[in-house]
């Protein structure tokens, strides 16, 4: 009876989103179910690769692995920056065996060598988190000619994953994790214009479509790769308070105060799938404070299982090298 009375209050907070995206629903979940701390999971001798991992939500991930004793290669675009969040991750944790490839996640030929790179300097990879991303307040198009935040959280993370999942297979217990938004249940997929070409450009609406795009190609790929020892899972942090969400969303920042969750709340889920049993247990959900949610909540947002296959292709198709395409 009790069990259901938890349930039945964090369904309540799930539908009312703001009390379940701030740090009230963390603390609340946190003190209602069962919650293994992180610092009693080990990652010892895991090989785990991280984008967006110089900031944020990506670099506390990639310091929570450390610290249980994973081997981390954080995926950047700036050398610079990547050596400075080396060097942080390796003091505040002791673990030295951080390392780094470098890609800018919207260039896909950039995305391809690193993905080469990692196949070349890694004996096995067991996990994969796909966190680089943001919202961009202008429209920009990236070296490939494709819509910026479309090309950075949904053509970059296809086809590194895409490349890494031969590595990935060789594992016994490999996971890949893409970081979505809660934003995302506003928005449909429009797979007439993925580019968003056919209306005036806002940053949100491009962003939450592209998250959209990721749930949608995480449950093609644990359905498309269900028979291999890789599972994906989808997961959103809430609202953090991160570099990303103070540059691109500042008077929503102000606004929430201390509402918003610290990073390490927002990061927890996504640590938590990558090294508790539990993440192994699954393929294909969206998951929120360690537990699966709805993949939408709004009518005409749902997005079949045809629509998600449709996607995947043309992610393929943008993905192909152009050099290829006159073969
Ligand atoms: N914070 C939140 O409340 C919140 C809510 C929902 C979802 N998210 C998602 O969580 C993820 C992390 O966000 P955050 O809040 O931690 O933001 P952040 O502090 O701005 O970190 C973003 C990271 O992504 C990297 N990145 C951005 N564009 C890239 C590109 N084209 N190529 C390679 N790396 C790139 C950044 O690298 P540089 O250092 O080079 O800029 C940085 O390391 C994002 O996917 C975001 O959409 C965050």
């Amino acid at each position: 009876m009790r069990v259901h009375v938890k349930e039945l209050a964090d369904a309540a907070m799930e539908a009312l989103v703001v009390p379940s995206f701030t740090r009230i629903g963390y603390d609340l979940r946190r003190s209602m179910f069962a919650w293994t701390p992180l610092d009693d999971l080990t990652m010892t001798d895991r090989v785990v690769a991280v984008t967006g991992s110089t900031s944020g939500l990506g670099e506390v991930t990639a310091t929570m692995l450390a610290g249980m004793g994973a081997r981390v290669r954080l995926i950047a675009r700036d050398e610079g920056r990547a050596r400075a969040a080396q060097e942080r991750i390796a003091r505040s944790t002791g673990n030295d065996d951080i390392g780094f490839y470098l890609a800018d996640m919207s260039d896909l030929e950039a995305v391809r060598r690193c993905a080469s790179e990692i196949r070349d300097g890694e004996p096995r990879l067991d996990v994969l988190i796909n966190n680089a991303g943001a919202l961009l307040n202008e429209r920009m198009e990236s070296a490939d000619g494709y819509e910026m935040t479309f090309a950075t959280m949904v053509l970059g993370p296809f086809v590194l994953t895409e490349a890494l999942v031969p590595l990935l297979a060789a594992s016994d217990d490999a996971r890949v994790i893409t970081v979505t938004s809660g934003g995302m249940y506003t928005q449909r997929l429009h797979l007439d214009d993925l580019q968003l070409e056919r209306e005036p450009y806002r940053g949100s609406i491009a962003y939450a479509r592209a998250k959209r795009a990721q749930v949608a190609l995480t449950r093609v790929w644990a359905h498309r790769y269900g028979d291999t020892s890789v599972v994906f899972h989808a997961m959103h942090p809430g609202w953090a308070e991160t570099p990303g969400l103070a540059a691109s969303l500042p008077r929503f920042g102000t606004l929430l105060g201390p509402l918003l969750r610290t990073p390490e709340q927002g990061a927890d889920t996504i640590a938590w799938l990558a090294a508790a049993p539990e993440g192994a247990g699954s393929s294909g959900s969206l998951w929120l404070d360690r537990r699966p949610r709805p993949f939408d909540k709004l009518p005409g947002t749902r997005v079949s299982a045809s629509e998600a296959i449709q996607l995947w292709d043309a992610c393929e198709r943008m993905a192909t090298p152009r050099d290829d395409d006159s073969d």
